[in-house]
């Protein structure tokens, strides 16, 4: 009998080394990246319908409204596109409940297309083979085929191209949140003006960063952590300087921003040191955060009805 509905999750990323050249002739940038999901999930329900339809819910904090609850949402996007390559006919009601910040440099949209691609999947019984969801991932966006994938890995082309890193140990993380999003397109537009001024090598991979990793090393992953898109996203947003400083004041082991922000990242040595730095960054008034654990598995099937 087929399922009525199918339901997904997706985690959020983070960017451990977020490596920027100038941008290309069709507008993107070249990455050198190291992802890694962490614990923080989006979850997309998709059940038959006749029309096409989307509703978002979730933690208030997240900024629910910036969502957009109509054909441009990029889980309805993924899902058609799963549609036409497979020439399904029918329409899908879609809901999304998440958990990811909304515009917060965590590719939130992202991991709702990835979770919408292997739910319709599943709901119309399709098998589509790994390669052909990657190429409509890439398609969506270039963070979607990372969140298929999940884990630790290396992004390059405009960041979809994912090959798996190997990886030792769980990571603890703070993640600070802002009310407020930026726009991840301004934040590239502020690095161009910037570049102009500086010059750009082509992105690489820092050694150091991957030795610290095999390794489960913490002081040097603290040492190797790094953002191109920081200072863009501090030109356009100063007072998240003041965030990333009280982190490192209340003993992360290192601070930066994630993606394109505005969300900020610290490293912590384990679940209780993140409570720690956590409650010191709410009392503070640099709140709401939250705590996550990396890294985890890509978008897969949670329940089938
Ligand atoms: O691929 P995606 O739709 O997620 O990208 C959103 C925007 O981010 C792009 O329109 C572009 O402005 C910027 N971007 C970029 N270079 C990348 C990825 C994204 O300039 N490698």
């Amino acid at each position: 009998m087929r399922a009525s509905w199918v339901r997904a999750s997706a985690p959020a990323k983070i960017n451990l080394h977020l490596g920027v050249g100038p941008v290309r002739p069709d507008g993107y940038h070249p990455l050198a990246t190291v992802y890694q999901a962490v614990g923080l999930l989006d979850e997309v329900t998709v059940s038959p319908a006749d029309t096409w339809s989307v509703t978002v819910a979730g933690d208030e904090r997240l900024a629910l409204s910036d969502v957009p609850a109509d054909g441009s949402n990029i889980a309805v996007r993924a899902a058609q596109l799963l549609a036409e390559h497979a020439g399904v006919k029918t329409a899908l009601d879609i809901r999304i409940d998440k958990g990811i910040p909304v515009a917060g440099g965590m590719a939130g949209g992202s991991a709702d297309a990835a979770a919408a691609l292997v739910a319709a999947d599943a709901l119309w019984e399709l098998s589509t083979p790994r390669e052909e969801l990657m190429g409509l991932a890439a398609e969506l966006g270039s963070d979607v085929p990372f969140a298929l994938v999940g884990g630790t890995a290396v992004g390059t082309g405009r960041g979809e191209v994912v090959v798996p890193a190997m990886v030792r140990g769980d990571y603890w993380w703070v993640v600070a949140l802002s009310g407020q999003g930026l726009s991840t397109p301004a934040v590239y537009g502020e690095f161009d003006v910037i570049s102009e001024e500086l010059g750009l090598d082509d992105p690489e991979i820092p050694d150091e960063l991957m030795e610290a990793l095999r390794a489960h090393d913490l002081e040097k992953l603290a040492l190797s952590l790094h953002n191109d898109l920081e200072p863009a996203a501090l030109r356009l947003r100063p007072a998240l300087s003041d965030v990333l400083a009280a982190g490192i004041e209340e003993t992360a082991l290192a601070a930066l921003l994630s993606g394109s922000g505005p969300s900020c990242l610290f490293l912590c040595s384990s679940r209780d040191h993140a409570q720690q730095v956590g409650y010191g960054l709410r009392s503070s008034g640099r709140g709401p955060v939250t705590i996550a654990e990396g890294p985890v598995g890509g978008a897969r099937v949670e329940m089938v009805g």
